[in-house]
This record gives C-alpha cells, structure tokens and sequence, in this order.
C-alpha cells in the first residue's frame, strides 16, 4: 500500500494481523522479541512483586460505591423530571464506561488483586461495562504485551498512522466503537471469529468467546426489552448508553500511552509515555499514568508502580508534567502524521546505564563442577529465599529452581513455553511460579501450565538440599512437560541471511518427502541451539549493506575466545520465535534471530500449540553459511 504526497510517494504500514507487515515483523525479529528493561535489583523487584487484596478492595469498594451512589441520585432525578439529572447521569457514565478501562486492564494481569477470583470477578464485570469481550481481550491484551506497537502484531494500537482524524474525535463518544463492538458480538453469538482474531485467539479458546457473546446479548437484549416495556430510555442509561455519553475520559487518558510515538522498536521507553497526574486522576487511571513502567515490568501491581518509578527514574525519558503537557506533544504529532505518516515523537533516552544486552534483573548461577550420578551443585543454600526462584544455566539449558513458604525445593524448566522469557525473573505464589512477560501461571511440582496464556507444560526435576548447598538432578526431567507425545520432522537451512544489521533470517524447509507440520493460530517455534564451540566471525556471511557496518565495528576482526563468548557459549541458546503465522502462504518456515544467536547453526526446533493436543520436535542437520 502507498500514498503520494506531492512528488514523495510514502509507504503505508498495514495494521492488519494477517497482511504484509505481519510477515515484515516477523522476519525483521520484532515478533516475540526481547525488549530492553531497565535494572531492578532482584531484591527490589520482589518487593515491588508483592500482590495485596487491600489497596484493590478498598479502590474497588469505592468505585462501586460512586457507581452506585451516582446511579441512584440520577434516577431520583429523572424519575422526578428533573434536568439535574444530567449531572449525576456524566459523572455516572464516566465511571461506568471510561474508569471501568483501567480496572479491566489490571485485573486482566491478575495484578490488582493478590486472590484469584477477585481478579476474574472484577476482570469480567469491567470487561462487560467497557465494551470488551473478555476472552478476545485477554489474548490481545497479551499480544500487545510481547508486540508493543509492533505493525502488523499488536491488535491495540489506537492510533495507526497515517491517523484518522474523524475516527479519534469519534471516539470520544465511542462512535466507532460501539457499532464495531455488536458486529463482533453478533459474529460470535453464531459461533464464528473473524480472520485477524483467529491470529492471536487458540482454538481451545473459542467456545468460551462465543458463550460469553451471548450473554453479553442476553443482557443487552433484556435491557432494550426493559426499556421498551416501561417505554423509558432509562434502563439503557444504566447499561449500554454509558458507553455513548461516559467515554470521553477514557481517551484523554488512553491516547497518551502511546499516540505519536515510535513504531517498530524494542524499548518501552520510545513507545510509551510516564505522565504525572495528581490523586484523583491517578485514582481514577488506576497509575496508567506510569505506562513506561507498567509496560517494562508488567508483573508490578498498580499500587505499586510509583514505586517503581522512582527507581527506574534515572534510566527514563523525561516524564510528561501533566495530561496537558503530553496533550500538547501529542496534537501536533498526530497532525503531522496525517500528511507524514513516517513522522513519530523521538524520545530523548538518558546514557545507558546498563549496556544493550544487560543481563536480566535475576541472578545466573552456574555449574562449579561436572554432575555426578546426574546431580549437579547449584550454588549455596542462602541465596535461594523461601517463596523464591533462581535461575541456573547449564550446558545448553536454563533451569529454575524454587523454594515455597513451607522451604521445599522444586525445580523446571527455566523457560515459559509462551515465549522467551526466564521464569526466574518472575514470582513465586504457593506453589504456581507467574511469568513476568504475561502473567502466565505454572504449577512447580509437576509443571502444569495454570493460568492463560500458558498452555504448554514445563518439565520438572529434583532438587534437594545438602551441606549447606543445592543440588540439582539434570536426569529426572519429568512432570507434565516430559509427557506430552513429541513428533520428529527433518528440516534443512535454506538460507541464512541478514534482515538487518544483527538479525538473520533462517529460513527452513521440510526436507524431501516431510510434511510441513500443521500449523494454527498460536503456535510458535521454539529453536534449541546447541553451545557452538569457538567460532570465528569471518566464518559468517554477510552481505551488503550490513557487511559495510560489520567491517566498520570490526565486528570481523573478532578473535574466537570474544566469539566463543558474544556467542554465549555457554548460555542456554534455547530461543522462541512466533512464525508462520499464515501456513497456507509460506512453503518454509522463517524465524528472525537477534544478534548472538542462531548466526550460524540450528539443531532442532519445536512446534508447540496453544493447547495441549499436539507438540512436535522437528531437527535439522547441520547448518552451514
Ligand atoms: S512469555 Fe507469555 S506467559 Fe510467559
């Protein structure tokens, strides 16, 4: 797609999750990526990790209370003809359809609450007031997470470029919103998902959108009924016109989360915006304001994210004074994009604190000696807390091991079968481990995936204490994760070349007479690259242009010890790429891979389905350039 503006012609991004920029993004490595996180000692994260019910009971009662308590002064009113009733009635729908955004987007990551059902409770009320279908959010809501601003990957990006200005006016009253919103209702009331859904939506999940659309059309239709019974607009202005007459906060608020800012990039700190906002505001935005932070560390409860502020401060762009101050940034921006869609709000980062590929904010241990009878020390007893998980690499694999209130030792996997993300660096509950990319749950003592978006097991092992040290059995894999059946393709490399200055694209392909394993919506690839011994950066074909850059670092003047270790040796090279997301389209599958990994030779790759039907370890030969 292109457009022409005065003898320039500009390229237009295609925001859809099954066009062109869908497959850009997945062969340049920004689909499933890596994001940079400013550093958090681990010490500080698990502090600011700690969920309580309180601060969310008491935030929620109020809200409810307000609802409520406005609700019932507007009806009086308007039951005694009054006017007044107006005023009630805006602060009622403002409530109802724009604050109930905030408190849907928290208790989707399972954060504001520390039980459980409190979490879902308010996470499907809110999700029915402010218009969204709970099932199809919470998978969008997760993809956003990984593919932030990402064309062609994030389901949520408000404001596509070049922008729509009658659409953003629009959606102050939800104009668009609305007639969107039954369409897709409807469309999953007779059982179906629409194309772009079924990108990001598993199929295990698919009855329970189409169950939860026809009671949001149950309710919707009693109120209508209601309201043509008692011939009385009135019982829609409970339910369903809020959304017309109360959304108007929603994207004064929303839009300065990422409007006019950088596409295309894997720093939270260029995409998103920190804004100042006195107490009601931040009571209202439930500390949306500190959208930077939220975005970075997603697992921190809203409590908690002016804590984390302060820490990250110094790592941060300047944050926005106030609503207006980002207001006047994001106008003239999104103006400007209308004639330059390339155009986009440069965030001026501080100087690097940590060097681009800091290590994550939890600590590596790895093995002293060789394993005996299977057994391998870990490290010293007191670094592993109670209701805490460290992280341990050995050989070509990344390991995490736990120790529960009650001081028992488990040990899985290190990393979530959602994506590429170390367990470690996320939180220990009873006995679940959360993800900290998605909020995705475990159980650590048999590996079960218990919460969304995890649908694949992890393998666990044994782990025991002895002499004051840990030990773990790197021969006990077992768990639901061992159990799962595995199916072995043989691929070959069919080309290995630069996307971009440190990104190569495999591409692969079934060797002769293998079938193309079955692909759906959800799956991924998981490649496992083996250590590589000392390898020589001459030994990589690059071509022009990235070759002029690489001579230009003397990236290839490298000696095969800096190789042996920029090519993390002896890391785990265990990496997730989302791929291939339209099977039908593409003869090999392609996997963009960063900088250090998979340069030069791949061993084997996993399909892994968003359910627990099916799993797949395909292995290819030998790669060379
Ligand atoms: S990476 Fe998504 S839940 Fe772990």
């Amino acid at each position: 797609m292109s457009a022409t503006s005065g003898t320039t012609t500009i390229r237009l991004s295609d925001y859809s999750l099954v066009g062109k920029d869908t497959e850009l993004a997945i062969e340049k490595g920004l689909a499933e990526a890596t994001w940079y996180q400013s550093p958090v000692t681990k010490e500080k994260m698990r502090e600011l990790l700690q969920r309580r019910d309180w601060p969310a009971i008491r935030d929620t009662i109020l809200w409810f209370a307000l609802i409520i308590g406005f609700g019932w002064v507007g009806y009086k009113l308007w039951m005694a003809g009054s006017w007044w009733a107006v005023v009630p009635f805006v602060i009622y729908g403002m409530l109802y359809a724009s604050t109930s955004d905030s408190r849907w987007h928290e208790s989707s990551h399972g954060t504001a609450f520390k039980t459980d059902w409190l979490n879902d409770t308010l996470y499907e009320i809110a999700s029915f007031m402010v218009m969204r279908e709970s099932t199809v959010w919470r998978w969008s809501h997760t993809r956003h997470h990984s593919d932030t601003i990402i064309v062609g990957r994030d389901p949520e990006i408000a404001v596509p470029r070049p922008p729509d200005l009658t659409a953003l006016v629009m959606s102050f009253f939800a104009l668009k919103v609305i007639p969107k919103y039954f369409k897709q209702v409807f469309i999953h009331c007779t059982g179906r998902l629409t194309p772009d859904e079924k990108t990001f939506i598993p199929e295990s999940e698919y009855n329970k959108v189409y169950w939860r659309a026809r009671i949001y059309m149950l309710i919707y239709l009693s109120v209508i009924g209601l309201s043509i019974y008692f011939r009385s607009i009135l019982p829609l202005m409970f339910i369903g016109l809020p959304t017309l007459y109360g959304t108007w906060l929603m994207p004064i608020y929303g839009y300065t989360q990422h409007a006019g800012l950088a596409e295309n990039v894997l720093d939270h700190r260029l995409n998103c915006r920190t804004v100042h906002m006195n107490f009601i505001h931040r009571y209202l935005y439930w500390n949306m304001n500190y959208h930077v932070e939220h975005h970075m560390f997603p697992l921190v409860p809203y409590h908690n994210l002016p804590r984390l502020h302060e820490i990250v401060k110094p790592d941060m762009p300047t944050p926005y004074t106030s609503i207006w101050n980002a207001w006047c940034e994001i106008v003239p921006a999104v103006l400007r994009q209308i004639k330059d869609p390339g155009y986009c709000v440069k965030r001026k980062l501080p100087t690097p604190t940590l060097p681009t590929d800091a290590p994550p904010t939890s600590h590596v241990f790895k093995a002293k000696g060789q394993p005996r009878n299977g057994w391998i020390e870990v490290c010293v007893s007191t670094f592993l807390k109670t209701e805490d998980v460290i992280r341990f690499d050995h050989e070509n694999k990344t390991y995490a091991i736990y120790r529960t209130a009650e001081g028992t030792l488990y040990a899985t996997d290190g990393i979530c079968t959602h994506g590429n993300t170390h367990l470690a660096d996320g939180l220990v509950k009873g006995k679940l481990i959360e993800c900290p990319k998605h909020n995705g749950r475990f159980d650590i003592t048999d590996g079960s995936p218990q919460r969304q978006p995890v649908c694949v097991a992890l393998k666990t092992y044994r782990a025991r204490e002895h002499d004051g040290k840990i030990f773990l059995d790197l021969t006990s894999a077992g768990g639901c994760g061992a159990k799962q059946p595995a199916t072995t393709y043989k691929f070959r490399v069919v080309s290995n070349e630069n996307v971009a200055t440190f990104i190569k694209e495999l591409v692969l392909e079934p060797e002769l007479g293998s079938p193309m394993p079955p692909y759906q919506p959800g799956d991924y690839l998981q490649l496992d690259i083996p250590a590589y011994g000392e390898i020589s950066f001459q030994e990589i074909a690059v071509k022009a242009p990235f070759k002029e850059v690489w001579q230009a670092q003397h990236v290839f003047g490298k000696q095969h010890a800096d190789a042996a270790q920029l090519f993390a040796r002896d890391e785990s090279c265990h990496r997730q790429a989302t791929a291939l997301q339209r099977p039908h389209l593409h003869a090999a599958a392609r996997a963009g891979l960063p900088r250090g990994r998979g340069l030069g030779v791949c061993a084997s790759v996993e399909t892994r389905r968003q359910s627990h039907r099916h799993r797949a370890v395909r292995e290819f030969p030998h790669q060379t350039r």
